[in-house]
């Protein structure tokens, strides 16, 4: 799948987004090694810790859908955002090869990886030294 529609889904996923409190509305689209697309947007609540981004409700919907193996993510925000830091985290766990395309609400995108938004993160390697 060419990056140009995976950001064509994560905008799709963005009018999803329920981002009530901040008007923030995030997107995600995630493309599995065997193709299939998996939308997240982000969920917010009153109690605002509560809140999950669209990044991590994409990655862990497709965990719970039986997918593991990922090629690539497509985020989309107003103004091209970048993911913050618990997503990066979320990410290097269960996607640490994946690439990873930034766009905004006009759908231009820049292309980047989760090692290069990561660097020497922590991961499962470490809990076992
Ligand atoms: N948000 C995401 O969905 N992903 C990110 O990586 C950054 C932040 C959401 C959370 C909240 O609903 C809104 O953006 C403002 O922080």
């Amino acid at each position: 799948m060419l990056a140009e529609e995976l950001v064509e889904h994560a905008l799709i996923a963005r009018r999803r987004a329920y981002a009530p409190y901040s008007g923030y509305a995030v997107g995600a689209a995630l493309l599995t090694t065997d193709g299939a697309v998996i939308y997240g947007c982000n969920v917010e609540n009153a109690s605002y810790p509560a809140t999950i981004c669209a990044e991590r409700v994409a990655l862990t919907s497709a965990v719970a859908q039986g997918k593991r193996d990922f090629a690539a993510i497509a985020v989309a925000t107003q103004n091209a955002g970048s993911p913050c830091g618990i997503c990066r985290q979320v990410m290097a766990e269960l996607g640490p090869e994946m690439r990873v395309y930034l766009a905004d609400a006009a759908g231009n995108f820049s292309v980047t990886s989760v090692a290069e938004l990561l660097p020497d993160s922590f991961t499962g390697s470490d809990l076992r030294t």
